[in-house]
């Protein structure tokens, strides 16, 4: 069974749906869930579930980065996951923490990577006029939102779409995505789902 380790900052549907998916046969199970903000509410979902989490405030750290991730570092290296999981954790991560989970950091974009790299990837999407938004699971590499592509998953955007509409209906289909990727990753297939 491979560990993983969930990083949050707030409501956590994304995690869910993973808790929700590591049982059975899934080759995985849930470990830890950690958050940078001791109010996200994923973490009474997480804990409503009976997994371990951690919360280690990033306003804690005032411009020392390094100081917040040796915080964050203390619980999610005792729960010695094999794979984590960003799941909406909304913190750049220095290359010297990516580094040391290099291969196995996973993360989900509400984006059709490489477009729109960043924030307000809706607004972007609808703005540049583009037929499709989407979202990307991808492997955390240093360089933000870049690293190789594990699945996408399409969705139209409608005539008249706000980006809280559009934002809607990707997270829907970020629901059946991010489950499908990791359960293929922890059993070893990192070919890119195209759903
Ligand atoms: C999701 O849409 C995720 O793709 C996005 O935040 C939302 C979290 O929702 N992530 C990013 O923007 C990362 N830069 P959730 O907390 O309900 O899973």
């Amino acid at each position: 069974m491979k560990r993983v380790a969930i990083l949050i900052s707030g409501g956590g549907s994304n995690m869910l749906r993973l808790v929700e998916d590591m049982i059975g046969d899934h080759p995985a199970r849930p470990v830890l869930v950690a958050s940078n903000d001791p109010h996200a509410a994923g973490l009474e979902k997480a804990e409503a579930r009976g997994i371990a989490t951690a919360a280690v405030d990033h306003r804690d750290f005032p411009r020392d980065r390094a100081g917040f991730e040796a915080a964050l570092l203390r619980p999610l290296l005792a729960a010695k996951p094999d794979i984590i999981c960003l799941a909406g954790f909304m913190r750049i991560l220095t290359p010297e923490f990516v580094s040391r989970f290099s291969g196995r950091m996973l993360n989900i974009h509400p984006s059709l990577l490489p477009k729109y790299q960043g924030l307000d990837t809706h607004a972007r999407a609808i703005a540049a006029g583009d037929a499709e938004a989407g979202a990307t699971v991808h492997e955390v590499t240093p360089e933000l939102d870049s690293g190789p592509i594990l699945g996408q998953v399409r969705v139209p955007v409608l005539p008249g779409d706000t980006p809280q509409a559009l934002a809607a209906r990707v997270l829907e289909q970020e629901h059946r995505l991010y489950p499908a990727v990791l359960r293929r990753f922890a059993a070893g297939d990192r070919t890119p789902l195209m759903l």
